[in-house]
C-alpha cells in the first residue's frame, strides 16, 4: 500500500542525520543547464521530486549520473528545451528551468506546471518579469513558448516576495546583458545557496540573503563541485515531532542558523534547544501556550511549511492557540484530518483556531500534500493507538525515508 502504519506513543530519543535541502537542491540542479559542462552536486537528497528534476534535465539531453548523494550533470550535448509533460505537471519546481533555459538556449516550450492543494500557484510573476528583460512569451491553453534573442539585465521591482520568482530572476540574469536588481528579492537560505552556488561558478551576484540582489551579467560560468546543505525545513519536522512525543533528539547537521523563527517557537512552547556547531539538540514536549499566536511569513518569519507541523504541536499542548497562513490561500488542508484524530480546530479564513483536548487518537487519515502528511505522521507518533497515514507518496516527494528515520528514533512505525 501507498501508506504508512503508527502506533503512537513512544517518545523520541536518539540521533538522525539531517538529509540535503530538497528546496536548495531543485534550483542548483537547475542552474547546472548554465554552464557548459559537467558539475557535481553533493548531498542531493534521495526524494521523488529531485527525481523527478533529474529526469527532465535528461529529457533535454543531459548526462546525469548518481552514487548515493553525488548527482554529476553534464550538460555538454543539451539538445531539446521542450520539457515532457509528464514531469512538469508532477511537479512544480518545472518552472525553474525556464530562465536557466532561456539563458542558455534562448528558447523553451512547457506545459504550466500544475498548482496543488495548498493553492493555485500561479506563474503570472515569472512571465511578467521575464518578458521585461527581452522574452517573448506565446501562451495557449495548456502551456506557453518563450524565446530570448538575448536577455537584458533590468531593474525588478516586484509587487511581492516570491522564492520561485527571485530564483527564476537570478538564474536568468547571470548570463544577461546589464546589470539586474531584484528587489523585493526573497531573502530564503535556499535562495543563498543558489547564489554561493553561481558564484562559485564565476557569477556574479551581491546581496544574497538581503531583499536586494544586484546580478551584473558574465559571458560564460564554469563547472562545479558543490555541497548542498541540510534541509531546515526536514529538521523543523523532527524538532516538531519530537515536541508532540517528548523525548531527546539530536538534529545531526541541522542548520540552526536558518532556524531561528523555528526554534524560538519551540523555546517559547517549553521545549529545550540547544544549538551544537554540527546539529540541534532538541528535549521536552512542547506543552506551554503560545499566548501571542504563530504567524507564518517569509524569511526570517516563521517558514509556511512547517505551519501545519506546528498546529499539530499545538493540537497536543494542552492550550489554546491560533495560527494565520500569510503565504498559501489553502494550506490548512491537514485541518480535517486532525479533527478526525480528536483534534478541535476551527478554521476562520486565513488563520486556524486550535483549542486544548486531552489526548489524540489513532485513525486512517489522508496525505493531501508534501507538509501536512509529514504532519499527520507527527500527530500519528503521539496519538493513543494505531493511525495510517495513507498517501505515503505526496510525503516522499521531500521526506528521504521518514518512517526509516522515526523508527530509528523509537518510534513503533512501519510502511503499510
Ligand atoms: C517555494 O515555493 C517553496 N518550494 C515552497 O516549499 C515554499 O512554501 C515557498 O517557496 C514559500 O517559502 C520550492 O522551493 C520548490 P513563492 P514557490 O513563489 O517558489 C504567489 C515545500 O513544501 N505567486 O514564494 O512556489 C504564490 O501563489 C514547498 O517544500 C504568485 O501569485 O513560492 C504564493 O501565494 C511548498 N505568482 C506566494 O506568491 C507567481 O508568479 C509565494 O509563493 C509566483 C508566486
Amino acid at each position: 500500500m501507498d501508506a504508512i502504519r503508527i502506533y503512537g506513543g513512544n517518545c523520541l530519543t536518539g540521533q538522525t542525520k539531517i538529509q540535503g535541502s530538497k528546496n536548495a537542491s531543485l534550483p542548483v540542479l537547475a542552474a547546472t543547464l548554465l554552464i557548459n559542462g559537467t558539475c557535481e552536486v553533493e548531498n542531493c537528497p534521495n526524494i521523488s521530486d529531485v527525481f523527478h528534476m533529474l529526469r527532465l534535465l535528461e529529457s533535454l539531453g543531459c548526462k546525469v549520473t548518481r552514487e548515493e548523494g553525488l548527482v554529476r550533470i553534464d550538460t555538454g550535448q543539451l539538445s531539446a528545451c521542450d520539457m515532457p509533460a509528464d514531469s512538469v505537471g508532477v511537479m512544480r519546481s518545472s518552472i525553474m528551468l525556464l530562465g536557466a533555459l532561456l539563458a542558455r538556449t534562448g528558447s523553451v516550450c512547457m506545459e504550466y506546471p500544475g498548482g496543488c492543494v495548498i493553492g493555485k500557484r500561479p506563474i503570472d510573476l515569472h512571465l511578467r518579469t521575464l518578458r521585461r528583460m527581452g522574452v517573448e512569451i506565446v501562451e495557449n491553453e495548456e502551456g506557453f513558448c518563450a524565446h530570448a534573442a538575448s536577455l537584458a539585465g533590468v531593474l525588478h521591482e516586484l509587487p511581492f516576495v516570491s522564492v520561485g520568482v527571485t530564483e527564476n530572476l537570478i538564474l536568468a540574469a547571470v548570463l544577461a546583458k546589464g546589470i539586474t536588481v531584484i528587489h523585493p528579492a526573497a531573502r530564503e537560505p535556499e535562495i543563498q545557496v543558489l547564489c554561493a552556488f553561481l558564484q562559485s561558478a564565476g557569477a556574479r551576484i551581491s546581496g544574497a540573503g538581503t531583499d536586494r540582489l544586484v546580478i551584473e551579467g558574465v559571458d560564460s560560468l564554469h563547472p562545479v563541485r558543490f555541497h548542498v546543505p541540510a534541509d531546515r525545513i526536514v529538521a523543523g519536522t523532527y524538532l516538531a515531532a519530537c515536541m508532540c512525543t517528548g523525548g531527546r533528539v539530536f538534529l545531526q547537521d541541522a542548520p540552526c542558523q536558518h532556524m531561528q523563527s523555528v526554534l524560538e517557537c519551540a523555546r517559547r512552547m517549553g521545549t529545550e534547544i540547544i544549538c551544537q556547531k554540527d546539529g540541534v539538540l532538541v528535549a521536552g514536549r512542547g506543552c506551554a501556550a503560545l499566548e501571542e499566536g504563530l504567524i507564518t511569513a517569509c524569511y526570517p518569519g516563521f517558514p509556511t511549511d512547517l505551519q501545519s507541523l506546528f498546529m499539530v504541536v499545538m493540537a497536543l499542548s494542552g492550550h489554546s492557540g491560533w495560527i494565520e497562513e500569510t503565504v498559501f490561500e489553502n494550506r490548512f488542508r491537514i485541518v480535517p484530518e486532525l479533527c478526525r484524530m480528536g483534534a478541535d480546530i476551527t478554521v476562520q479564513g486565513a488563520r486556524a483556531y486550535i483549542r486544548p483536548v486531552n489526548r489524540l487518537c489513532g485513525a486512517i487519515v489522508e496525505a493531501k500534500e508534501l507538509r501536512g502528511g509529514a504532519a499527520l505522521v507527527a500527530a500519528a507518533l503521539a496519538a493513543e493507538g494505531t493511525s495510517i497515514v495513507t498517501d505515503r507518496h505526496y510525503i516522499d516527494r521531500g521526506y528521504e525515508d521518514i518512517s526509516l528515520s522515526f523508527r530509528e528514533l523509537g518510534a513503533d512505525i512501519e510502511l503499510a
